[in-house]
């Protein structure tokens, strides 16, 4: 199952010319699986998510709002403000309705792999570690060490620390999501 989803998220970014996205998927998937196996999550659905986290790369931030719209997705005034917050939930909703995957779980990880959520579940800490530690970005993350030394104790753990330096590097403009999954995190 894992060969056919990963040719097919292949072709598909191939497609839209998104040879650099294709290329942070796969790491993402890798580092998913790879985390999957020491915290005891289902690799299976790690890579599924870590493939499909940023398959909606391929809708331009310009129509991000509209393609939201379309969708019925509810949408928060921050991401009126910043339709690239959108990316998250438009790649869950194109999981299910192009690439036919249905597991909640795995469409719950993918929609809130940016901001995270309060009560996120393993797979959502899981995803949202992997794709900041295969950050998308030149150079190594600012935040890599500290995560890295945190992972050591917890998938929670290394989610909160990459939320801290969100809240401190993002001058207050922090997702009402990501705010409360910090509030959740620091209990
Ligand atoms: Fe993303
Ligand atoms: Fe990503």
């Amino acid at each position: 199952m894992g060969r056919g989803l990963q040719a097919d998220v292949s072709a598909f970014l191939h497609a839209h010319n998104r040879a650099h996205t294709l290329a942070h998927v796969h790491q993402v998937a890798a580092e998913a699986v790879r985390l999957a196996q020491h915290f005891g999550a289902d690799p299976v659905k790690a890579e599924q998510a870590g493939l499909l986290h940023d398959i909606s790369a391929v809708i331009p931030n310009t129509r991000r709002l509209e393609e939201a719209r379309r969708w019925g997705l509810a949408i928060l005034p921050e991401e009126e403000a910043f339709p690239m917050l959108l990316h998250q939930q438009l790649s869950a909703v194109m999981a299910r309705e192009i690439f036919g995957v249905h597991d909640e779980e795995v469409l719950a990880a993918v929609a809130c792999h940016t901001t995270l959520r309060p009560a996120a579940g393993k797979l959502d800490l899981l995803i949202f570690v992997a794709d900041k530690i295969a950050w998308d970005q030149a150079g190594s993350p600012p935040y890599l060490d500290d995560l890295a030394a945190a992972l050591d104790h917890s998938l929670a753990q290394a989610a909160r620390v990459y939320l801290e330096y969100l809240r401190e590097n993002l001058s207050g403009l922090l997702h009402p999501w990501a705010r409360a999954a910090l509030i959740d995190l620091l209990d």
